[in-house]
Formats: structure tokens, sequence, C-alpha cells
């Protein structure tokens, strides 16, 4: 890699299933081993006051939580992590890899709970300040496989007794799908899809060879 003062923005997207963090997690040890100083984070998360948001987000009692609300939230947890661990780490020229940004907002408020793509975009400019992703690796899985894999991990932690997928979740995540494509179709530079399905190895290196293809342009 030569020399830059800025580092890089890489983050993962996928719905829910898609072995993204897996993935990201395999991506990060790749990383060091070739010598590069490497930063995860995660959204909702990433921060101390981010994972407070992400409890009040995930927590099953809060049913009643309004989609917009939730939205805000989503983006109160990334200006967080934007001022508080992205722009101090590119400063520092390493490489921050994002389990998840606003490419999941624009899936999942956006088109899966039908908000609008407009106020989302117009909300990254407010949280994030132009600071997008060099690069982000979407892990595309067929949603049956998805959701299937997806609830096997919440029946294994016994995170929610209701495993039966129903034609309305069926029907929200077909939206979040097409909304990755649609980004797809708008940032074909930046948004570089990836088979997830296969092993965790071949996926890991269709994402190494992505990754290639981006730093041969870019670094
Ligand atoms: P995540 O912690 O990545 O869980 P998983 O590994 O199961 O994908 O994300 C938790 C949930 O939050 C997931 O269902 C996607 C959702 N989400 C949104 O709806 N909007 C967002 O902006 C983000 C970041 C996540």
């Amino acid at each position: 890699m030569t020399e830059r003062r800025r580092g890089y923005f890489i983050t993962f997207e996928g719905l829910d299933g898609s072995g993204k963090s897996t993935q990201m997690r395999l991506f990060a040890q790749r990383l060091r081993a070739a010598g590069h100083t490497v930063v995860e984070t995660a959204e909702p998360g990433g921060t101390r006051i981010g994972g407070a948001i992400r409890s009040i987000l995930l927590n099953p009692k809060n049913q009643d939580l309004s989609p917009t609300a939730e939205m805000l939230l989503y983006f109160a947890a990334r200006a967080q992590n934007v001022d508080e661990l992205l722009l101090p780490a590119l400063g520092r020229g390493e490489i921050v890899l994002s389990d998840r940004w606003t490419d999941s907002t624009y899936a999942y408020q956006g088109h899966g709970r039908q908000l609008g793509t407009g106020v989302v975009v117009a909300l990254d400019r407010v949280a994030c300040r132009g600071h997008n992703p060099d690069l982000t690796i979407w892990v595309d899985i067929d949603l049956d496989a998805g959701l299937e894999r997806a609830r096997a991990r919440n029946n294994e932690t016994g995170a929610t007794s209701e495993s039966r997928m129903d034609e309305q979740e069926f029907e929200f995540y077909a939206r979040v799908r097409e909304g990755y494509l649609e980004l797809e179709r708008l940032h074909p530079g930046r948004l570089r899809r990836v088979d997830g399905s296969g092993t965790p190895d071949q996926v890991a290196e269709r994402v190494w060879s992505a990754w290639r293809g981006f730093a041969d342009s870019h670094v």
C-alpha cells in the first residue's frame, strides 16, 4: 500500500443470516496478516453510547418503537461512531471495517419499512457528513437460505420462540434485498456484490478478490 494520509473505510452489508459478520472477521484477519492496521466496528453499536442505543433498538419489549424513531436511533448511533471512532482512525491512516452502515438503513428502513430512501440519504448527510464508505462488500444470499440460517441461529440461542417465517416477514426481506439491488445500481463503483453461497472459506476468497479489485485501482 502506498503512503496515504487518510485510511480506508470498508463496510459489510447483507441480509440477516448472510454470513457478513463472519466474513468481516476473516477479512480483518487477512488484512492484519498483510500488515495493515485494522479497526473493526459495527452498527448499531460500535461505541459505548451506540451500544446503549443498540439495546433500545433490539429490545423485544420495544415493539412500540415507531419506525421513524427507530431510523433516527440508527443514525444517532452512527453519528457518534463517526466522531468517536471512524474519523480518528481514518486520520491515523488505518483501515476501518464496519459491520453494516447507512446502506442497511437504506435497505431496511427505506425499503423494508417503506419510509422512503430520500429521507435516509438526507439523514446520512446530517449524521455522516459525507464520510461514506470507500468500498462496500455486499454478501448476497438467496432469501430462503438467509432466513433459514437466521432462524437456525435464533433457535440455537433461544433468542426467539417464534421461528415460523410468515409471509409478511418474507415480503419485508424481499424489499430489503431490493434495496441492496438498487444501491448496487446506484453505486456500482463502491458496492461490490459477493456471492454468499458455499463455505465461509469459499466466500472469504471472493471477498478477498473484491478487495484486490478495489485495491488495484485505488490503493
Ligand atoms: P446486526 O447486528 O448486523 O445483526 P445480524 O448479524 O443478524 O444482521 O443487525 C441487527 C438488526 O438491525 C438487523 O436485523 C438489521 C437491522 N438494522 C436496520 O434495520 N437498520 C440499520 O440501519 C442497521 C444498522 C441495522
